[in-house]
């Protein structure tokens, strides 16, 4: 049997890997500046992590989620206290895109109300409705299209305001600084005001934190810099670093109630141990001040690029923009240099995605090979 043709390949087969560093079946060593698709957040292969999943294996891997499973009260404790994000209601899910989909859905059920706006250059996900609030026509096929989207400029509050005032939108779904689109992010004033506008028509907030979440921006979530309350908050990514695992937070005010969401495999117990591992590492390896502080000496180091025209993002979750398309370049920082990182919808854009556990020598290898391959 073939495989379903859906993704272009690079011609390396990884077959292990350790913190920053993944290792191809000729045992080459390559640099990941991508972890991918800003999935690694505390390395790959951590120690404590391993030894997380593997003990809890030995135990039980899963059951449903008809019984007692205080693996998961442990975990809305932890990411309570991690996250600062007090109140919240936590449901488990599997993936970013059914994260969206059931924040989505929630907002529908609280509402009342049927559409969605979301804005250009979003991504969200590839499901039902997370793929009709991306801005992507290619990846929306008719089955979806039936849901109604509007989609308007990132920072424009009165085409915000035009399109709730009709008052059929559940939801406002937002990256704050949005990841595949291309680092784009407005300002705190923007971000407030959508807080209040969506208050004033009874439309709820979602913050889609799926890529910029669990430390990535160097603050828990990256909405945290802008000071609003979104009403649901969505987390996959860097949630499971690596084993697949996606999440709701939900506002207090919204009520739950016996069979409004569920899922089969989200929650299990091996996914709530990798994400508590993941927690336990991120607060105790202190990698969100990591990630600010090796950010800072990138961007630092950036500004020195002589072809660069802007560089962009935050924390770990950065963009290097350049006057010609990137894909010669990615593809000679992999073969040549043994880099990996990654592209986004603006084809000038490189996009770097590191494990949060990178160091400044890391980033000092990486600018040395950038400087050789744009020589
Ligand atoms: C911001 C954002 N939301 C949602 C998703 C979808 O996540 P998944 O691929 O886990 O369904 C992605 C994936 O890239 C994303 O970047």
């Amino acid at each position: 049997m073939s495989l379903f043709n859906v993704y272009p390949l690079f011609d390396i087969t990884p077959i292990a890997a350790k913190d920053v560093y993944v290792y191809d079946k000729n045992n080459k060593k390559h640099l990941d500046l991508y972890g991918g698709h800003a999935v690694i957040s505390i390395g790959h292969s951590h120690p404590k992590y391993v030894a997380a999943i593997s003990n809890q294996v030995k135990k039980l891997g899963f059951y449903s989620n008809s019984i007692q499973n205080p693996l998961q009260n442990q975990l809305a404790d932890k990411l309570t206290s991690l996250s600062r994000c007090k109140g919240y209601q936590l449901f488990l899910c599997n993936s970013g895109a059914e994260a969206n989909e059931n924040a989505l859905k929630l907002a529908s059920f609280h509402t009342h109300k049927t559409n969605i706006l979301a804005f250009k250059n979003s991504f969200h996900g590839r499901t039902s409705a997370a793929v009709v609030a991306t801005d992507n026509a290619r990846i929306v096929a008719p089955i979806n299209a039936q849901q109604k989207v509007d989609f308007v400029d990132l920072g424009d509050l009165e085409a915000v305001e035009t399109v709730l005032k009709k008052d059929k939108t559940c939801a406002v779904i937002i990256e704050c600084i949005q990841g595949v689109g291309g680092l784009d992010e407005s300002t705190t004033a923007f971000y407030q005001g959508l807080a209040v506008l969506c208050k004033t028509y009874n439309t709820l907030l979602i913050a889609d934190e799926v890529q910029a979440g669990f430390g990535r921006t160097g603050d828990f979530f990256s909405f945290q810099k802008h000071h609003i309350t979104p009403d649901i908050i969505s987390m996959a990514k860097g949630m499971g670093n690596g084993f697949p695992v996606g999440g709701i937070l939900i506002h207090p005010k919204i009520k739950a109630s016996f069979g409004l969401l569920g899922t089969t495999f989200g929650g299990n117990h091996l996914a709530c141990s990798a994400t508590l591992a993941v927690l336990e590492v991120l607060e105790a390896e202190q990698l969100m001040q990591n990630a600010t502080e090796v950010s800072e000496y990138f961007l630092a180091k950036a500004n020195k690029i002589p072809k660069l025209k802007n560089v962009k993002g935050r924390g770990l979750m950065l963009g290097l923009e350049f006057d010609f398309p990137i894909a010669k370049l990615r593809k000679k920082l992999i073969h040549t240099h043994h880099i990996f990182t990654g592209s986004a919808k603006n084809p000038n854009l490189l996009r770097i995605l590191p494990p949060l556990t990178i160091t400044k020598q890391h980033i000092d290898q990486f600018f040395k090979a950038l400087k050789q391959a744009l020589a």
